[in-house]
């Protein structure tokens, strides 16, 4: 009963007890230090029940973090504790149930790297069934494991997730073949806000080196969940749009933390890996060849796009661009912030521009821009959608562009609804 005791403890005003949990309470989030700990293992036991289909080795993460939190010596009790003081202090009620989500897969990202570093174990290979976690994850904590780095630990689990997956690009480079006839092709201007290491803008300006993998096994379907999954016809149209889609003349990928920096670039490998895509030597130098991709034409600005002063004098100075995309940032800010953020990105761009948007989310016309954020992202079939927002129809606020089967953009239902997504697979 944890996850509903907190849902009404918190005033919780989404969780998926509906109405009645959230008419309950409304107290101020002034949890003890073990009902904070209860949180955490709630956000653990979602993690836990995640759908089959999932790489089986985070749900066993989440049964070893529990035992590990719950053990009696008590250093992953205490040192997890002083994580959630820290997380939680600045959190609106609403947004705490995000975090416990949030902080358990950060913990596994967070342990996942410093037994990557560690000379004990082989990680991920020896990490197959759930006590096989416990011990090490209390090493960490005790400072026992050789070759530990005492401050990773406590950094990592203060950060806030930075995952890079390149195969996102393409809903944004989907959006922008819908919108091509806007575009000059001799002059198409791209800013990534939140771009990570920038593997989304290097996969996309890099396409004649880099094959863009992901789409070669596109599954498509306009009739998803029923019917037939694969769509060849329509899988094939998609992968040469992709595939031959305007690119940007100019990019600028702007985020908080520097992509040059080996321990950023560290963790964002760790983070848009599973632990099995660790074992995948062709999926990892992917990843490092990408990152470490340069081109005249992709610049980085680390810049905070939130902070007014900065997104002046570092993004806005060199002027507005024809798009601006914003993919899987703002599902991790507090709620309280998350039109601000999109609105920064309409900023962005020029008359014409367009915005997208990729996160888990769904259309929801009551809320600012049409657009709910997700909170459990398994509950949805095609939980991570492709959004765009038009300069030239603001008043339609984000409009669907295309349903993912996940954040890594393996299959996709586009939206032959929308006026210029219907055209451009139509005409195609
Ligand atoms: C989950 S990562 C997504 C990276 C990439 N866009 C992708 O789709 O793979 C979110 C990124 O947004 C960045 N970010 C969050 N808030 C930001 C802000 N206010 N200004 C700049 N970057 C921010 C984080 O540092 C992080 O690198």
């Amino acid at each position: 009963m944890p996850y509903l005791y907190y849902c009404v403890k918190l005033g919780y005003s989404k969780c998926t007890m509906g109405e009645t949990a959230a008419g309950l309470a409304r107290e101020p989030l002034a949890l003890t230090p073990d009902e904070k700990l209860d949180f955490f293992l709630d956000g653990l036991q979602v993690i836990r029940d995640q759908p089959d289909g999932q790489d089986p080795r985070i749900s066993h993460f989440a049964v070893g973090m529990q035992t590990a939190v719950k053990s009696r010596r008590g250093e992953v009790r205490a040192a997890m504790q002083g994580v959630l003081d820290d997380r939680l202090e600045h959190q609106d009620e609403g947004d705490a149930l995000r975090s416990a989500i949030y902080l358990g897969k950060l913990s596994l990202r967070a342990i996942g790297s410093q037994l990557w570093l560690a000379r004990d174990y082989l990680y991920p290979q020896d990490f197959n069934r759930p006590a096989d976690w416990p011990r090490p994850i209390r090493e960490i904590f005790a400072g026992s494991l050789r070759s530990f780095n005492s401050d990773g630990i406590y950094v990592d689990l203060r950060r806030d997730l930075t995952s890079n997956i390149g195969a996102r690009m393409k809903g944004p480079i989907l959006a922008a073949a819908a919108y091509e006839d806007r575009f000059d092709p001799e002059d198409f201007t791209v800013y990534d806000l939140g771009c990570s290491q920038g593997l989304g803008l290097k996969q996309w300006t890099a396409r004649g080196l880099y094959p863009f993998e992901a789409t070669a096994g596109l599954r498509t379907s306009t009739r998803f969940p029923k019917g037939p999954f694969v769509d060849r016809k329509l899988s094939a149209k998609l992968d040469r749009i992709i595939a031959t889609a305007i690119e940007p003349t100019q990019c600028n990928g702007i985020d908080i933390v520097r992509p040059d920096d080996f321990g950023n670039m560290l963790w964002a490998f760790i983070c848009s890996h599973y632990p099995s895509d660790l074992e995948d030597d062709a999926l990892t130098a992917h990843f490092l060849r990408l990152a470490s991709f340069r081109s005249p034409r992709l610049a980085f600005t680390e810049a905070d796009f939130m902070n007014e002063q900065q997104l002046e004098s570092r993004i806005l100075s060199s002027g507005q661009a024809d798009m601006a995309i914003m993919s899987t940032v703002v599902y991790m800010m507090p709620e309280s912030e998350q039109a601000v953020a999109i609105e920064r990105a309409v900023r962005c761009v020029k008359k014409g521009g367009i915005v997208v948007v990729n996160e888990f989310a769904k259309p929801n016309p009551d809320m600012p821009y049409n657009l709910e954020f997700l909170i459990r992202w398994y509950d949805e079939l095609l939980p991570y959608k492709t959004f765009v927002y038009d300069t030239l129809q603001p008043e339609a606020g984000l409009q669907l562009v295309a349903e993912w089967s996940n954040g890594r953009c393996t299959a996709v239902k586009p939206n032959l609804k929308h006026a210029n997504v219907g055209k451009l697979l139509g005409a195609a």
